[in-house]
Order: C-alpha cells, then structure tokens, then sequence
C-alpha cells in the first residue's frame, strides 16, 4: 500500500511510521506545507521522496488544497496520514480522502480539539490525557476514533512534560494504527471503525 505522510515540522511521528517498517506499506512520500520542515531533510537522508508546497504561495484555501491533492495524487496513495500537519482542510479535500486518510491528535477526542491540548488539560485539572488517532471528515479533529493512548496526568505537570509523555505513547499508537489500515483490519461501519487498536 502506498502511503503519504504530510507533516508542517520536526515529522517525529512521521519518523516513528517510517522506522517501524510495516510490512506491505510503502512510503510513497513526505509532504510538508513548509519548505523548511526539520522532517522533511529527516526523510530525504533515508531516500524517502519529499515534496514541498508553500500554503503561502497561494491565494486561498482551496487553491492550496487543490494543488496539494494533485501533488498527492500522482504518488497514487492508498492511505494519506497526517502527522503534525498544521492546516486546515477543506470539505473537498477531506472528501477526496475519505476512509483513507487518519491524523493524530494530542488529547483524548472528543475532549480538547485544536490547539494547546495539553496547557487546556492541566488547567481543566484532568487526572488522565492523551492521544486519538482518527479517521479525518471536514469536522476538524472529529472523525471515527481508531485508537487511543492515555497517560496520567501528574500533579507536577507542565505543558512540556505532559506533551512529551503522550507524544511517547503518540509513537507507538500511531504506527500501529497504520499497520492495521494496511492490513486491512480497519474499516468504518455506521460511522464507527470496526476493528479497533487496542489502547496504549
Ligand atoms: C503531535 O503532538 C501531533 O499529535 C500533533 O502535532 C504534533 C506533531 O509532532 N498533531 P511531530 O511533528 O510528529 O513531531
């Protein structure tokens, strides 16, 4: 199976797919929205094709989506994953992928969508916090939950201490959500995925 991965930075979990060696999965690419993404140079060194396309080199949204799923489609993807893909997607574009394109995100949806998931979880007081690997709709971060990881949260907490302890856990629950995709144990019935990862 071909898969593309769009990353907008550092690609950490971008790295943890391609290092766990997924039997039948091909890494077809690696696609950042910024030129200088630290993940992109990581791929390249390892002979994984890159590609960059600038969101500010073009006007709108729906430009950028549109030229984005050109560049995706000539790698023919079977799975799209966006891993710290920091853009908004149009409904088009989220169409286009649908039931063939996952994300992670570091809360445990459907608590905490968008940014600062972990500050908003300390302040909320949460006893636990975490990571969903979803399938994506034109919702964003809503979409069938494919698996989650929790961790606790510990009174002594900070931002950074809590985001590196789920994003410990976000590198062994994502590859392995991808590796049920590719072997075709995933699929999304009445809304819901059939087959879920075991939680972390
Ligand atoms: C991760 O925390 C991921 O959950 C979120 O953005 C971050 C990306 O980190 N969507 P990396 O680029 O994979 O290191």
């Amino acid at each position: 199976k071909n898969i593309v991965i769009l990353i907008s930075g550092r690609g950490s979990n971008m790295q943890a797919i391609v290092e766990a060696q997924i039997p039948g999965a091909n890494i077809a690419a690696v696609i950042s929205n910024r030129p200088d993404a630290a993940g992109l140079a990581w791929a390249a060194e390892r002979g994984v094709p890159t590609a960059a396309l600038d969101h500010k080199a073009f006007a709108s949204r729906e430009a950028f989506d549109a030229a984005l799923a050109e560049l995706i489609d000539g790698y023919a993807p079977d799975l799209v994953v966006l891993a710290g893909f920091m853009r908004i997607l149009t409904p088009d574009f989220t169409r286009r992928y649908e039931g063939r394109m996952l994300n992670i995100h570091p809360s445990l949806l459907p608590s905490f969508t968008g940014l600062h998931t972990h500050q908003r979880a300390i302040d909320m007081g949460c006893k636990v916090a975490g990571c969903t690997v979803h399938f994506v709709t034109a919702d964003l971060d809503h979409g069938p939950i494919v698996a989650q990881g929790v961790v606790t949260v510990l009174d002594d907490d900070s931002e950074d201490t809590l985001a590196a302890r789920v994003l410990k856990i976000e590198h062994q629950l994502y590859p392995e959500a991808v590796r049920r995709f590719v072997a075709g144990e995933l699929a999304i019935v009445d809304g819901r995925v059939k087959g879920r990862a075991q939680d972390a």
